[in-house]
Order: structure tokens, then C-alpha cells, then sequence
């Protein structure tokens, strides 16, 4: 039986010397592609007739190479089956290149990696507390594959479906009505401009809205991701500092009070996860309208709240268009789906467009139209309401039992919203130390300094739980007290020389 090939694309080839034969030259030259690996071994070569049309020679010429190349054992030959690179052929390793040009070295020696990333330690695969991901598992992926089937059954139709750079209208009706109904966002589908999710979001506005240099208010500790849009575009980061109430607008005013905007996550702060007070909200709605200065809110999350009521967003509460939301359905759905959205004011909306065109002049895919059905059938809605009461049990169980297996170690916040949350260190450890430590346990946690500009080491960490069960959570919890015991097992806390031990009451300090 044939082996699975992959079949060969119209295969380039190198130009003739006037010296060489053409045997000798089409020889060297199929030798060169299947040895180099450009020809990877299961690929299957064009008929020799093509193939000799393709490249104006005559097919005895082609034949007689491949013949070659059988012997040689770079390909095999199956009458009625065609010709194909040899799966076991020996494939010499491709010719190393000498130093890269200096372009290249100029960019490779003026990269700084984002202060987040540094020391990052990244591991294959998913393990508690990873926070990236939402319960994947629980997707209903079958009806999603469903609703995509039948919209592909329509292709046709698709292929004629209009763009004009702002992503499919229908998804952003959709969008417009989800967020007046759960959001109070009162926006029209022409203020709504898709994008691949927060971050490119964030990118464009920040490169639309600020010139290197302009000053910028962000939380203090903040979220990362707007940290690095903001220092890429070369803006002037103002960290406020936040408190049990969200970002202090008055500490704000008296570091820069003429920042050209704001970046907030008042729904649920990243990373401390507390809602921004009615207040708060009003005060930085009035110093924007003053200063004529942009908010952006970023509503990564919002929806997962577990007790009290929806808070609306800061959008709903604003006058003077000083509002831009961004939100993503990554969180919500699934991340690889990488569909956000950037509600802006109309006087903006066609200027980011605008920009926009900078990186892309079309802004459709399919995945918008399944995204758009999957939620006018009214599956959003149902997905939230399963998803909302699954992250809460998982949390309670977080909480729970971190309250049973660390005390004394970790304090847990309580609060309930989000699919993350953080926990204080109470046994003397940095928010690194308290990384590694339990990386070296098998478990992954986010050191809060990663996350911090002015503000000394909160010496916390960020615990994800959405992506897993009650038993993973249990048993990680394990592994992290023995990992956060280390430290109290041989150094004194306080002053106080500790036990090694469980439960040992340690202060926070
Ligand atoms: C504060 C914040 N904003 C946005 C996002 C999501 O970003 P994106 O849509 O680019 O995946 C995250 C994800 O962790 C986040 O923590």
C-alpha cells in the first residue's frame, strides 16, 4: 500500500549554468531539494509528465533522473501510484548559515524582553494555577462545530459577504445588544471595530491616542499586557496606586493630573481583583471630562462576578465620550477563538478604523459568523450561566481548602469574581522565590511583582482556578504548601523561629 504523501506544490528549481547538462543540472538540483529538506521525505513528486512540461524538458530527461534518485534510494517508485520522497532516505542536516546580517543583529541586540516576561518559567502544557485559560473542557465544542458545519455548508454565500475593515455586522449588532443588556453599554454596531482580542486592541489605541512620551495613568499594581502596548508605543507610565477601592484618582491627580488617559479594569482589577467604587468611578469620569483625556476600560472579565450585583460598566456611566471599552471573548469562550472587540465614541471610531488599515485592510472570518449565530441561538447566554456556576464551585474549593491546607502560608482574597485570583504570602517568602518554589513543585503560579511599577513587592502570587476540576485544585494545593513550607521551615518569620509543619500560624509581614 502507498504511504500517506504530501503532494508536491510546482517545484521551483535553481538556474542552468550554460556548462551543465540538463540531466546532470535537474539531477543536482532534485538532490539538493530533497537532501536540504525543502522535498520532505512522504512528499509525492509531480507526474514525470508534468513535470517535464513544467520545466520544458522532455520526460525520457525527467525519468532518467528519477531512475537515479530510486537507486540512490532519495525516492521510491510505485507503478500506478507515482513517485514520492523516501521516507527513510538518510537527509543530511540543512548547511548552517554563517552570523545573520546586521539588520538582523541590530534588532536581536535591541530587544528588551517586557519586564513580565523575564525569568518567566513557561512549561508545556496546562497546570494548576496556570491562569490563561478558561475551563476549555467544559466548551461545548460539538455544538460549535455544529453551528460551524452548517455555515460552512454555505460557503458560497459567504464568499460574498461584505467587509469594510470593521468585522462582520451582524457579530457586531450581536455585540452591541449583549452589552446594552448585560453591560448597560449603549453603543451602535458602527462604534464596535473587531479585533483579535484585548491586546491588539490595546495596541492600536495606544499607538492612535499617545506620542512617545505622553503621560498615562495605570494601575498600580496593573495588568501587564497594557504595561507592554504602553512601553512599546513609548509612553510615559504614571503608576497610581491602587487600594480597596480601585485606582486612586486623587493620588493620580497629584502625580500628573495632565495624563493624556487612564487605563483601568474596573470591573475587576488586575491583579488584585477588587470592583471600582461608585466614587472612584465618578471621580475619574469628572478628571477625564476636565482634562479632555481618554479612559481606557478593559472588561476582560467582567461577567464571571459571583455575589452581589452586576456592576455596569464605567461606559454606561459616561457623558463625554471619554470612554473607550475593550473587551475579548477569550475568557468567556475559548482563547484560540481570538475575537475581541474595541467599543469606541463615534467622532473616533472611523480614525481607529483608519489606523487599523495600517495592519490590515479586511477584518471578516468565519469563526465571526459561528461566533455571531452561536450567540443569537442564544448559547452565550446558557454557556455564561453553566460557566458562572462552575468557576464559583471551583472557586469556593479554592478557598475552602487553601484556607484548610495553607493557612498560616497563603492568604487567599475573598473575592469572588473572576477565574483567578491571588493569594498573600505569609511565610516571609518574595513573590519570586514563591514562583520558583512552586514550579519546582509542579505547579504554576504568577509572581504579583510581575505586575508591579513603583509599588515595593506585594509578596503575593496569582492562583488560576477556571481551568480546573476540584480534585486538581485539591491536590495542587498540596503541592504548593509543600512548596511554601520550604521557606518556613528554615527561616524565622518576624523574628520568630517557625516548625516545620502545616499549620503553623505564621504572621503576614
Ligand atoms: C486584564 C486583562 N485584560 C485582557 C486579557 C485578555 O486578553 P486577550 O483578549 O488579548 O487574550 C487578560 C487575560 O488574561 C487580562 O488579564
Amino acid at each position: 500500500m502507498c504511504p500517506k504523501s504530501v503532494s508536491c506544490y510546482e517545484l521551483t528549481l535553481g538556474a542552468r549554468r550554460p556548462d551543465r547538462t540538463l540531466t546532470s543540472w535537474l539531477y543536482g538540483e532534485l538532490r539538493r531539494a530533497i537532501v536540504e529538506g525543502r522535498l520532505p521525505p512522504g512528499t509525492r513528486l509531480p507526474a514525470s509528465r508534468d513535470f517535464a512540461a513544467q520545466h520544458g524538458i522532455s520526460r525520457g530527461t525527467v525519468v532518467g533522473v528519477i531512475e537515479r534518485l530510486q537507486a540512490e534510494g532519495h525516492v521510491v517508485c510505485q507503478v500506478g501510484s507515482g513517485t514520492w520522497v523516501n521516507r527513510v532516505a538518510p537527509v543530511a542536516a540543512r548547511a548552517k548559515h554563517g552570523s545573520p546580517p546586521t539588520y538582523i543583529r541590530r534588532v536581536v541586540s535591541s530587544y528588551k524582553k517586557p519586564k513580565p516576561w523575564v525569568d518567566i518559567i513557561s512549561p508545556r502544557g496546562v497546570r494548576p494555577f496556570q491562569m490563561r485559560d478558561p475551563a476549555v473542557a467544559e466548551f461545548p465544542a460539538e455544538l460549535w462545530a455544529g453551528i460551524a458545519a452548517k455555515r460552512a455548508r454555505r460557503f458560497r454565500s459567504w464568499l460574498r459577504t461584505e467587509d469594510d475593515g470593521r468585522g462582520y455586522r451582524p457579530l457586531r449588532e450581536a455585540i452591541a445588544q449583549y452589552l446594552a443588556m448585560s453591560r448597560g453599554v449603549r453603543s451602535s454596531p458602527d462604534q464596535i471595530i473587531l479585533v483579535s482580542g484585548v491586546q491588539q486592541g490595546l495596541d492600536l489605541l495606544v499607538r492612535l491616542l499617545l506620542k512617545p512620551g505622553d503621560p498615562v495613568w495605570m494601575e498600580d499594581p496593573g495588568y501587564f499586557g497594557a504595561a507592554i502596548a504602553f512601553t512599546s508605543a513609548g509612553a510615559k507610565i504614571i503608576p497610581v496606586p491602587v487600594d480597596e477601592q480601585g485606582l486612586n484618582v486623587g493620588t493620580g491627580r497629584v502625580m500628573c493630573a495632565h495624563a493624556r488617559g487612564a487605563y483601568v479594569t474596573p470591573a475587576h482589577q488586575f491583579p488584585l481583583g477588587m470592583t471600582m467604587s461608585f466614587e472612584r468611578r465618578m471621580a475619574l469620569l469628572e478628571w477625564a471630562s476636565r482634562e479632555g483625556a481618554f479612559i481606557i476600560e478593559d472588561d476582560y472579565d467582567s461577567e464571571y462576578r459571583f455575589e452581589g450585583h452586576p456592576l455596569p460598566a464605567l461606559e454606561g456611566l459616561d457623558r463625554n465620550a471619554n470612554v473607550i471599552l475593550i473587551g475579548s471573548f477569550a475568557k468567556l469562550l475559548f482563547p484560540s477563538l481570538r475575537i475581541g472587540y474595541v467599543v469606541l465614541p463615534p467622532a473616533l471610531a472611523d480614525y481607529f478604523l483608519a489606523f487599523r488599515y495600517r495592519t490590515d485592510f479586511r477584518n471578516l472570518s468565519l469563526d465571526q459568523a459561528v461566533l455571531c449565530d452561536f450567540i443569537l441561538d442564544g448559547h452565550l447566554g446558557r454557556h455564561l450561566r453553566r460557566m458562572r456556576n462552575l468557576y464559583s464551585d471551583r472557586l469556593g474549593t479554592l478557598l475552602d481548602a487553601g484556607h484548610r491546607y495553607l493557612g498560616g502560608l497563603l492568604r487567599i482574597s475573598d473575592v469572588r469574581a473572576g477565574l483567578y485570583t491571588v493569594g498573600f504570602l505569609e511565610n516571609g517568602m518574595s513573590s519570586r522565590d514563591a514562583e520558583r518554589a512552586a514550579a519546582a513543585h509542579g505547579i504554576e503560579v504568577f509572581a504579583l511583582d510581575r505586575n508591579t511599577f513603583k509599588r515595593p513587592d506585594p509578596k503575593g502570587v496569582l492562583l488560576g482556578f477556571g481551568a480546573f476540576d476540584e480534585t486538581a485544585i485539591r491536590r495542587a494545593l498540596l503541592q504548593l504548601r509543600a512548596a511554601l513550607e520550604r521557606k518556613t521551615s528554615c527561616a524565622p518569620v518576624n523574628g520568630h523561629p517557625v516548625r516545620s509543619g502545616s499549620s503553623v500560624a505564621i504572621k503576614p509581614s
